[in-house]
């Protein structure tokens, strides 16, 4: 933030041995993710990603990446995912009805732990129609300390890995947790393949073009761990930061509140509903824009580029950080206030597509977008119904830069449910 704002659209910048800038015009961020993206591969920064979750369709590149993301691309075609709504739906009424016996009670709930295990459900059923059988209870703590571990060498030199800690071995234990969920996953559904043409069976049944033969069982593993991973823990922190976000603005959770009460008039909310609350979905909209999940990315470039008038050399990094577009003092006014109302489509025509990026954009832009947004619009639906949730007081809030954006000191929140007779 501070060399953006002090040094203008691109910045010079060296971190140990790589070079880069980072690039804050809407105009250079569009070439790098758009339209020059053939000259840029995702940068040596994700090879720590590569190490934890393989070489899938997150991590690889040019016609590999292609062939990996053609096969998955019908399991999210927006028909597919209006047909999950239920599923999600679903889920949500599941937590809403568990939080009934939590509600009201002295101690608080790590809402940010609530939410990940609602959007882990909500990927397996509806992504991989599976559950994790023994591995629901340690999955969990497993991906906490893998993201830590990547999260907190992604921008360093690449040393760490190598020490045989106390905390290098707690990553290879995580590891093999992960392995082993994902590994049940698949097998379960080998021993009873699906009719449903659901993300695992389109993995699982795809055949190259060319030589007709299946993805190895070790690239199937690749993708559902991608899958696992890129589908719950993004969207859970776009809930978590949402929740408290309205905690901090009683005036936006009142108008939320008003907005679901009207239009449901006390049922569960559906896919068809969603329209009726466009509040709702940019209170989302401004949540991300805030705390985006996926905070920052960046490239590298394969040959020499322009960007803003400066030469890029060849292997040199391009950063695109979200949480800096996000809060440009030119193209968002008063950009640290939360304002939902900056997602009217008439405010938002006004501003360059580039400077909001919560899913990034390009080829490479968020395969699971749609599908994310309707999650989460339905979930906060179902459970703003219900609830309304308060920081504990005096909690320190801490936005913690890991891969994603995670609250450092984690989010504990007081349920208390809402006095809305028909909600119930
Ligand atoms: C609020 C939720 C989410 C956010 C903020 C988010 C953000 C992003 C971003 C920024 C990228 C691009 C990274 C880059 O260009 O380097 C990305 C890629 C990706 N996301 Fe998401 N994501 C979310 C939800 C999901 C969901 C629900 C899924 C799957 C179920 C998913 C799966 C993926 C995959 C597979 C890629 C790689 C796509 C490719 O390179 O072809 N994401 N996501």
């Amino acid at each position: 933030m501070g060399a953006a704002r002090r040094f203008g659209d691109v910045v010079y910048l060296k971190i140990g041995s790589r070079r880069g800038f980072l690039i804050t015009n809407p105009a250079d961020v569009r070439h790098v993710l758009q339209d020059n993206a053939r000259s840029y591969h995702k940068s040596p920064l994700y090879d720590k990603l590569r190490m934890s979750l393989g070489n899938g369709l997150l991590t690889s590149e040019d016609d590999f990446w292609l062939r990996q993301r053609r096969i998955a691309q019908p399991a999210f075609h927006r028909q597919r995912i209006v047909a999950l709504a239920s599923v999600m739906a679903d889920a949500a009424r599941e937590t809403a009805d568990r939080w009934q016996s939590i509600a009201g009670r002295e101690e608080p709930t790590d809402v940010g732990e609530e939410m990940m295990q609602l959007t882990r459900t909500v990927v397996l059923r509806a992504l991989l129609g599976a559950d994790l059988g023994p591995f629901a209870s340690t999955i969990d703590n497993a991906w906490t300390i893998i993201n830590e571990h990547i999260g907190e060498s992604f921008w360093s030199l690449g040393l760490t890995e190598r020490l045989p800690t106390a905390r290098r071995r707690r990553f290879q234990a995580a590891r093999t947790v992960l392995r082993g969920a994902v590994d049940y996953v698949i097998d379960q559904r080998r021993r009873r393949p699906s009719e449903d043409r659901d993300l695992l069976s389109m993995l699982l049944s795809a055949r190259d073009e060319e030589t007709g033969e299946a993805m190895t069982d070790e690239q199937a593993r690749v993708e559902v761990t991608t899958f696992l991973l890129a589908g719950q823990e993004t969207t859970s922190l776009a809930l978590t930061w949402t929740w408290y976000l309205l905690s901090q603005h009683p005036e936006s959770q009142r108008r939320l509140e008003q907005e679901i009460d009207a239009a449901l008039d006390g049922r569960p909310p559906e896919y068809s509903d969603l329209e009726a609350l466009p509040y709702t979905r940019m209170v989302i909209d401004e949540a991300m824009r805030l705390y985006p999940p996926a905070w920052g990315f960046s490239r590298q470039a394969l040959s020499d580029d322009q960007l803003g008038g400066y030469h890029l050399p060849r292997g040199w990094l391009a950063f695109v950080i979200p949480y800096v577009l996000h809060r440009l003092p030119a193209f968002w006014k008063d950009p640290e206030a939360f304002d939902p109302d900056r997602f009217l489509s008439e405010r938002s025509a006004e501003r360059p597509k580039f400077v909001y990026l919560p899913f990034g954009a390009g080829p490479r832009q968020c395969i699971g977008n749609h599908f994310a947004l309707i999650e989460a619009h339905l979930i906060v639906a179902t459970l703003a119904q219900r609830y309304r949730l308060h920081l504990v007081p005096r909690h320190r809030v801490e936005p913690w830069a890991l891969i994603t954006l995670r609250p450092r000191f984690g989010m504990p929140m007081m349920i208390e449910r809402r006095a809305h007779p028909q909600g119930n």
